[in-house]
Formats: C-alpha cells, structure tokens, sequence
C-alpha cells in the first residue's frame, strides 16, 4: 500500500491516521487474543504498529490516550524501561515462492537501473527474538528488545548474562550497535523443560518462546540460568562505517568476537540463492535451532544505502519463508458471505483442527474458480480437483494468518459428494449474482436494496477511518438498520436521527434498552460533531470499490473541495478532459477511475451520496506537502530517459522530498523533468506553459547534483 512518509504528515493528518490506527491495531489485538481469529498477518500488524510509533515519536503531543503503543501485545512490558531506538529495528518482507525471490531480484537491479547480475548474502532466518547491544568506546552499555520497532524494553542486565554477548569489544568504532538474534538450541530447550517440569514450573511451547521468556525476566539471575544464545546478523548507529559490504561488515562483527551464522554465504543472483536456499532447508533438522527461513540482503551497502526503506522494512532484504505448516481435516460445509461491494465470499466451514499451534475453524476458499479447481486464467489448481462439502482438506497458514485449503484428499471422497454450486442468486437478497467479465468474483447486483451490501456499508461509514463516530460500532449500525421506528438504511439517516427521535414522542432513544439519557445524548452529540468532515474521510467513508484510504486522500488532495471533485466526476467519461484529468493523479487508474465515475453517474447512488452531503460541511483538503525542500508539494512528472537514476528511482526521492510524482502533464503540474527522447509529454508542457528541466537540472533542484 502506498502510504504517505511520516515526515510529510501534516498535523492534522497525523492525529487522523493517529485515530484510524488505534482502531486498527485494537480490532487486530481483539481478533487475535480474544476471537482467536487473527484478520491479518503478522507483517501488517508489525507495520501497523510501526506506523503508530514513528507518528507519535514525531508528534508526541498527538500520542492518544488509548495509544496502541501502551497496549499490551508486541508492545513494552510493565517493569522494564524503555529505550528509544535510534535507528529503528525493522522487519523484513515475506516470500514464499521461488518466483517471488526472481520478481525481488528484477525489481531491485530495475530500481537501481542495474544491468548485471545483483550480489547479496543468504544466511538462515533464525527464529528467535531480535535484540539491539550498543558499545560506546568498546564498552557494552546497552540492550533492548526490537518492542515496536520504534521503542524497546531495557533488557541490559540480562543481556550480559548470555555468553555469546561480549561486555568487551577491542577495534569497535566508538559507537557500535550490534543487532542480531537471541535464540534457545533445540537440546537447552528440552533440557530446560525438563528441569522446569521436574520443579512443577511451566514448560514452553517452543524454543523462541522459551528465549523470549527468559530474556525478558525481571531477575537477571532467572536469565543467567536459561542458556540463551545469539547470532550478530545486522547493525543499527555506528560512529564509522564497518565495511563496503554486509558480507564484509558481518566478518567485521565476527572477528570483533561475536558468533555469526556459519552458513552465511554469498550469492550472484538468484539462482545461487534458490541454490542455497535449498542445501539450508536440507539441514534445517539437524542444525540444533530453529530457523524458519533464509534471509537475502544486497551485498554492496552503497547499494543498499540508494534501495533504501519501506514503512518497516528495508527494500534491500526479504526473508525467504519456509513452507507453511498443513494439517488434514474434514470440510463441513461452504457459507457464501456477501461483502460491503457485493462481492459473494465462499467461506470453507472446518472441523477444528490445529495447525502450527492455532486451532483453524474456517478458511477462505477466495471465488467460485478455486472451489472449482481453476485459477483466473481458467487453468487448473491443485491438479483440477474440485472441492466438495465433506471432503478431507489440508489447511495451511503461511505468512497470511487467513488459513488457506492446498489440497483434496480424493481417495477419502465420500460417494455421491457433488460437485459445489456457487450460487448465481445472493443469499441475503435474492438478486442475482453475476460475473463481470475478467472479475473472478460473482457480485450481487442488488446494491443499496441487499440488506447485506447496506449494513456492509453503514459499517464502513462509521469505521473509524471514514466517519468515527464514537457510539456507533458495527452493533449499532446492526441494531438500527433493523429497526422499526428509527431505521438507519443510508448514510444519510444517521444525520436525521435526533431529529427523527425528538419527533417521535413515543419510544424514545434514551428509554430503549441499552441506551439512557446519558448515552443517547452523547450519540447524538458524537453525530453532531461529524457533520463537518475533511473531504479525504468523506470519499474514503462511501465505501466505493478500489476506492481505499490512500486513494482517498490522493483525490481530495487534487480537487481540494467536494464542488470540484464532485463536478468532475458528474461530467468524466472515457476521453473526456474530465477524465484526462483524473487518471493523470498518480495512484489512480482507469479501473478505480471507471468505479468513481459509475458510482457518481448512478441514480441511486447519487441521491444517497448527495442526500447524505446535503446534511454535511465538507472540509476542504490543503494540496500542499509540509516538507522543508525545494520540491514539497510541487507536482512532477518524469518523461524521456533519465540517465543518472531509473524512473522508480527518480520518483521515490521526489517522494521522499514531498513532492507529488504525476504520470501525465495537466494544468496542475509544476514541473516537467525531461530527458532525451521525450515527446507528447513535453509537447503538452509546452502548450499550458509548463515549467520544463533536464534530469541535470532536477538533480541541482534537489541538492544531489
Ligand atoms: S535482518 C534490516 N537477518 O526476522 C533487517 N533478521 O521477520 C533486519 N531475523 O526482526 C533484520 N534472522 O528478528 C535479519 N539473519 C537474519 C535474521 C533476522 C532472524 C528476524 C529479526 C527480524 C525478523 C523479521
């Protein structure tokens, strides 16, 4: 997802998304430790985190009172202190398919505009729990957990009880932070259980658990007993670079005195990393500790220095994830449900069954192709097999926490299963289901009528990114979509309900079950307060398909008021300047385009769109970026060959700077940097006056020439 850098949030914005992620990341803790159905991955929930933490590092006084950062779960545990990490502590993306390690590699020397062959370190993916060490003057002063990334526990007593920990370095630069993992061998782990279990103490789940519970004891002494251990693998502040390259700098590390991973090894390309990949998982039984992959970085750190960072991971590694964990067992039934766009989700109903330590009731089965054994170019999946109702199925978790079906035990069919038919009718309405053409979902063609698709989208409208009004969860919407005498069906109800309600002299809100004087006031008070809303929160809340939160902002942020962005999307059709216009906002293409223009061109969508405007004050946008550089909140765009770095290259540094990166020249560009061979882009530039620039002169601009 393309997200806005932190450094060019603007107050406002931070204290929005500040908003937008405690409910996040709140709705993620609830589904994982109380629902015990996680809704996302770990990744995305570690970036969320990240996210919240780097926002409110950069405006303290925006930290809210329920900050996902003082919550329980990744974050920092009551009794250690707290270390703010200088550089932050990162994780890594996800691959699971050789094919993805071959696109990781093409993206890279196609970033860098590299023609040769790419060099880069494969070593295990060691599953323990990161820690941080930092030596001033080859002194150890302190250790810290990775916590959020951003903020760590203060764990350096126990960090010098572990052996493989140096309190000495000699030839350090002066300031040196040794980053690497923490980790419990698979025969200390036995033994530890062992003796925990002879004492009548609790005995770990795994080894990674046992290491993090032992790191992280109150008493060091506890610590001292546990035999822990730890791989250098990486670093954070250094007063003096430690070598040109991570292969080097990790020799560096190991000759300093610390244990680094004998099967560290360097790769050209991927080929010999797939290579090595394989010879590590053939030992992975037998190395004495768990690893859960093979992790790949960019050798030359010049490179890796030019690749950079994404929200939370550098651009430069990937972590190349063994398979997941399966587990057999029987499908009892499919359920069809039917989202907020319509879309009809086959969900597989299991019986319960535990796969790598989580027990999996129900997995997604994605669209009626994949039931069918066939994947969206029509060619087959898992060999053709079809999925019937009681079947035995293998169900897997991989990175995703959604568990997923990798196969169909044919032999244990039952006689006289058949084949599933996916309903071509909505189960909640009756409309019928169709399929557009090159769309692998059915959709039910019911919109506002299906009670689904509504209540869907109430609850999006109220959803914390879009309306957040305090008072009104998904159970309320629930509750009033249903009710008789003050129905909430449109958005726009919700702007009628106190006065519907003084109207009503009987039944009143504040004497209904659930609701008092106190309650029913603050809900109306809570609506109140949301009828002037900022034109980003109001697109995002109307719930349009491919219309996300960064899309959102991107279109508020080109037509600034709702009369403007309104108009244009009344009058756009293919061709039109209108729609010139549009699908020239870098991030929007002609799909989201079409889905904007259909929504606003459609009478019924209309009058619940312009019903629900006519009850609001809409905020204008402000266009302009905050960053303090020549370029903030100009709008660029790139065309001919750039010589000295790749368009991908090109465009996350005019990012970085603040500025917009457009993929078309309009009235609202700035700014046209043109090399050679550039041709009707520089015409148009030309034509409405448009300030035009060599790449030289860009890399002047922006301080890099
Ligand atoms: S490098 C900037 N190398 O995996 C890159 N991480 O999923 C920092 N991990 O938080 C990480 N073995 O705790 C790296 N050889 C290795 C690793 C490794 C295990 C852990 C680390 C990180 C997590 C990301």
């Amino acid at each position: 997802m393309v997200q806005k850098a932190v450094n060019l949030l603007t107050e406002a914005e931070a204290r929005e998304e500040l908003a937008r992620l405690a409910q996040a990341i709140s709705a993620a803790n609830t589904a994982y430790h109380t629902l015990d159905a996680p809704q996302i991955s770990d990744a995305d929930y570690d970036a969320l985190k990240l996210r919240n933490a780097a926002i409110e590092a950069r405006f303290p006084a925006l930290k809210r009172a329920d900050s996902p950062t003082d919550q329980v779960g990744g974050a920092v545990a009551e009794g250690f202190g707290k270390v703010a990490h200088r550089l932050r502590m990162l994780s890594l993306e996800n691959a699971f398919a050789a094919e993805d390690i071959t696109d990781f590699d093409d993206r890279l020397r196609k970033f860098l505009g590299h023609l040769g062959a790419l060099d880069y370190t494969a070593e295990p993916k060691i599953d323990g729990l990161s820690l941080s060490l930092r030596y001033e003057s080859g002194v150890l002063v302190q250790a810290a957990t990775r916590g959020d990334g951003e903020v760590g526990e203060n764990v350096t007593e126990n960090a010098r009880t572990i052996a493989d920990i140096p309190h000495r370095l000699t030839g350090a630069p002066t300031v040196l932070e040794v980053r690497g993992e923490v980790y419990m061998a698979h025969a200390d782990f036995a033994a530890l259980n062992a003796r925990q279990s002879a004492s009548g103490d609790k005995t770990f789940a795994n080894p990674r658990n046992a290491a993090a519970g032992s790191l992280r004891q109150l008493d060091a002494r506890i610590t001292a007993a546990r035999p822990l251990r730890f791989f250098a693998y990486s670093w954070g502040e250094l007063s003096a670079p430690l070598a040109a390259t991570q292969f080097e700098a990790i020799q560096r590390l190991k000759a300093l005195g610390f244990q680094t991973n004998p099967l560290t090894i360097l790769c050209s390309g991927p080929k010999e990393m797939l290579a090595h990949y394989l010879g590590i998982e053939a030992q992975r039984a037998t190395l004495g500790y768990d690893i859960d992959g093979v992790v790949y970085k960019v050798n030359d750190l010049a490179l890796q220095a030019r690749l950079g960072f994404r929200s939370s991971s550098p651009r430069w590694a990937i972590a190349h994830k063994f398979p997941a964990e399966l587990a057999w067992t029987e499908l009892l039934g499919i359920d069809i449900q039917v989202g907020r766009t319509g879309a009809l989700s086959p969900v597989a109903r299991l019986r319960p069954v535990t796969v790598g330590g989580v027990v999996v009731s129900n997995a997604t089965l994605h669209n009626e192709d994949y039931i069918a054994g066939r994947d969206s170019r029509g060619q087959p999946i898992r060999g053709g097999k079809d999925i019937r109702v009681g079947d035995w199925v293998q169900v897997y978790r991989a990175g995703d926490v959604i568990p997923k079906l990798a196969d169909v035990d044919l032999s244990r069919r039952k006689d006289g299963a058949q084949p599933y038919v996916f309903p071509d009718r909505c189960p909640e309405c009756g409309s019928p289901a169709h399929r557009e053409e090159g769309d692998s979902v059915r959709r039910c063609t019911g919109g506002l009528i299906c009670p689904a698709q509504a209540v869907e989208r109430l609850k999006h409208f109220v959803s914390r990114g879009a309306f957040d009004i305090e008072g009104l969860g998904a159970k309320q919407v629930e509750m009033f979509f249903n009710d008789p005498t003050l129905p909430v069906r449109t958005p726009a109800d919700i702007f009628t309900l106190a006065a519907r309600d003084a109207a009503n002299p009987l039944q009143k809100l504040k004497n209904r079950e659930g609701f008092g004087d106190i309650s029913a006031a603050k809900l109306f008070a809570a609506i109140e307060a949301r009828r002037t809303i900022p034109l980003d929160r109001l697109i995002f809340s109307l719930g349009l398909r491919h219309v996300g939160e960064v899309a959102a902002s991107l279109l508020a942020r080109h037509y600034s008021t709702w009369d403007a962005f309104e108009a244009a999307l009344a009058n756009a059709s293919p061709g039109s300047p209108d729609w010139a216009e549009l699908t020239s906002i870098n991030g929007v293409g002609e799909v989201m385009a079409q889905s904007l223009v259909d929504a606003f061109q459609n009478q019924g969508e209309r009058q619940a769109i312009d019903a629900l405007v006519a009850q609001l004050t809409v905020q204008p946008v402000q266009a302009r970026g905050t960053v303090d550089s020549p370029v903030a909140g100009l709008t660029v765009v790139f065309t001919g060959t750039l010589e000295k770095m790749t368009r991908a290259e090109a465009k996350a540094r005019a990012e970085a700077l603040g500025a917009k990166v457009a993929g078309s020249v309009s009235a609202r560009t700035d700014l046209l940097v043109a090399g050679p061979g550039a041709g009707s882009k520089a015409r148009d530039a030309e034509r409405l006056g448009v300030r035009m620039i060599d790449e030289d002169a860009w890399l002047r601009l922006i301080g890099t020439a």
